[in-house]
């Protein structure tokens, strides 16, 4: 059986779909077992009936920028919670498959002869604010915790549940003639449901830790863009389905311009040979599963 953890979050909620969809069984839980109590973590695995042999955990501190005033509570959730839960997954015998993000990089990107090129697992972390450093200590905490782990980090990610990005365009550009939207930084969108079904690729086939490794995995949806190029496409497509029913500009600009308590990073691309390699997949790129979204297509 898998257990999901923040399984009423944005992913959580797409992977209890897809799993239901797909008749796998699981047991899904959110702040009811709190992650950053321990004993609340072995309390629900002593009372299930059936072996646990997967571990998701989804459940995390996400308000990036909030983070900056709230270090502490951000750590407990990021790094002392996936610890718990990859120690009581290993006392258990199970796998965990663990959430992280591009934060973990500054945003910099790397440059080779080709000149910048997307993030590899094993380039070097190095986050610029709490959010992204109390990640990467999470990456690590559960790793040390519990080597047989898969860590996925994504970026950008969108679905059906919670606030996100998409949501707020089309809200945006149904209420206003005019918006702006940061052309200064570049990442590369990901709907939630590709990514919840790469997990259960993960499962299925990764059972052993032999034909993938455990380890760190990067994945997005194919392609890279920044904020501005993804609303102007929101826009196209929700405008065409008649998901957006009115006129609106929609205008470049700097992140200077919308002064945050946090940088973001920069350049956010995720190099993702390693998944595909493993896996033997193709990715979608993120225009085609931005349509299938919109269009409904789980
Ligand atoms: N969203 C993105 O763009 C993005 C990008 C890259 C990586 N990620 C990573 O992807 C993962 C999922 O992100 P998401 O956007 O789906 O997050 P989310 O919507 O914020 O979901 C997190 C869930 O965890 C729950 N939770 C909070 N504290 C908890 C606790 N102590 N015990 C148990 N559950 C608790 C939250 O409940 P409340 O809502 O009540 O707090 C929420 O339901 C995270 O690891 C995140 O870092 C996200």
């Amino acid at each position: 059986m898998i257990w999901l953890i923040g399984n009423k979050g944005m992913l959580g909620t797409e992977i209890a779909l897809l799993l239901e969809k797909c008749g796998v069984p699981f047991a899904g839980t959110d702040r009811e077992v709190d992650i950053t109590d321990k004993a609340s973590l072995t309390a629900f695995i002593q009372k299930q009936e059936k072996p646990i042999s997967w571990v998701i955990n989804c459940a995390a501190y996400t308000a990036v920028d909030k983070a900056e005033d709230d270090a502490e509570t951000c750590r407990r959730l990021n790094v002392s919670g996936p610890a718990n839960i990859a120690a009581c997954a290993k006392n258990i015998g199970a796998k965990v498959i663990h959430i992280s993000t591009d934060y973990v990089f500054d945003g910099k990107g790397v440059t080779d002869e080709g000149g910048i090129r997307p993030y590899r697992e094993d380039d070097t972390t190095n986050p610029i604010g709490v959010y992204g450093l109390t990640k990467r200590d999470g990456e690590i905490a559960v790793l040390e915790n519990n080597p047989d782990s898969y860590i996925i980090r994504t970026a950008w990610l969108y679905g059906r549940h919670g606030n996100n990005f998409v949501h707020t365009m089309l809200r945006l550009m149904n209420e206003r003639d005019e918006i702006k939207v940061v052309d200064d930084q570049r990442g590369s969108p990901t709907w939630a449901f590709d990514l919840a079904r790469l997990l259960l690729s993960v499962i299925k086939a990764g059972g052993d830790g032999k034909n993938i490794p455990f380890g760190i995995y990067h994945f997005t949806n194919e392609g890279n863009i920044t904020w501005f190029d993804f609303a102007k496409e929101i826009y196209g497509q929700g405008r065409e389905l008649g998901l957006i029913t009115k006129n609106c500009l929609v205008k470049p600009c700097a992140s200077a311009e919308y002064p945050a308590k946090v940088k973001r990073p920069a350049f956010s691309v995720l190099d993702k040979s390693k998944i595909k390699t493993a896996l033997k997949i193709e990715i979608p790129s993120w225009e085609i599963s931005l349509k299938e979204f919109f269009t409904g297509k789980y």
